[in-house]
C-alpha cells in the first residue's frame, strides 16, 4: 500500500513539471513567414486539395491549433512545420526545392500526409477520388531535383492576397 501523501506528493511534481515545460520557449513561435510564390496550380480544386493535405507543414499558412500552445505536443509541431518548410515550401515556389520531384510520389506511397497528421486533421483525409486528384495535381510539379529543382520560368504564381492563399473550408 502506497500512502496516500505519496501519491499526491507525487501528482503534485507532476503538475510542476508540466508547468515548467510550457515555460521553455521552444514551440511557441507561430509567425508564418511572410511572402507567397506558389507553383502554377492547374485549377483551383488542384491547388484545395493540396492546401488540405500539405499547407500546415509545406507552406507559409501554417494553421495552428490550440494544442500548438501546449508542451511537449507543441515541440512535435514545431518540427514538423520547421522540418515541413525546409524539406518543401510550396510558398517559395521562387526557390529550389529539392524535393519538388517526390512530391507526387509522397502522396502515391502513403508517406505523406503522415498518418498521424490525418488522424488529427479530418480534411487531410482523401477519398480514393480524391487521392487520386490530389495525385493529378503534384505531379506536375515533379520537376527536376537537387541543384537543379529551379522550376521553369513562368512555372510560378504569385499570389498577393494572403486571404487567397487560405480559402474558405480550412
Ligand atoms: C504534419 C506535417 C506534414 C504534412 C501535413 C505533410 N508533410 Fe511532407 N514532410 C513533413 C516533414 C517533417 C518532412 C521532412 C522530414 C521527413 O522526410 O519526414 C516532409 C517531407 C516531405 C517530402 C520530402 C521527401 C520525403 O518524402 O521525405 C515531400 C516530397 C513531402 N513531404 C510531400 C508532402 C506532400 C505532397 C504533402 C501533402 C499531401 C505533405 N508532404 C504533407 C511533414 C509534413
Amino acid at each position: 500500500m502506497i500512502p496516500r501523501g505519496r501519491v499526491l506528493w507525487s501528482i503534485g511534481g507532476l503538475v510542476v513539471a508540466f508547468l515548467a515545460l510550457q515555460a521553455l520557449p521552444y514551440g511557441h513561435d507561430h509567425t508564418n513567414p511572410a511572402g507567397n510564390v506558389e507553383p502554377a496550380w492547374a485549377s483551383r480544386q488542384a491547388r484545395a486539395l493540396v492546401v488540405r493535405g500539405c499547407f500546415d507543414c509545406h507552406s507559409n499558412f501554417t494553421t495552428w491549433p490550440w494544442y500548438s500552445n501546449v508542451a511537449p505536443v507543441s515541440w512535435l509541431i514545431q518540427r514538423d512545420v520547421v522540418g515541413g518548410r525546409q524539406a518543401l515550401n510550396f510558398s517559395t515556389w521562387n526557390k529550389p526545392q529539392a524535393n519538388a520531384g517526390d512530391v507526387a510520389s509522397a502522396v502515391q506511397d502513403g508517406a505523406m500526409p503522415p498518418s498521424y497528421y490525418a488522424l488529427l486533421h479530418p480534411r487531410a483525409t482523401f477519398s480514393p477520388a480524391e487521392l487520386t486528384a490530389l495525385i493529378r495535381a503534384l505531379a506536375p510539379l515533379s520537376g527536376p531535383t537537387g541543384d537543379q529543382a529551379r522550376p521553369p520560368l513562368g512555372a510560378v504564381i504569385r499570389v498577393a492576397t494572403p486571404g487567397g492563399a487560405t480559402p474558405s473550408g480550412r
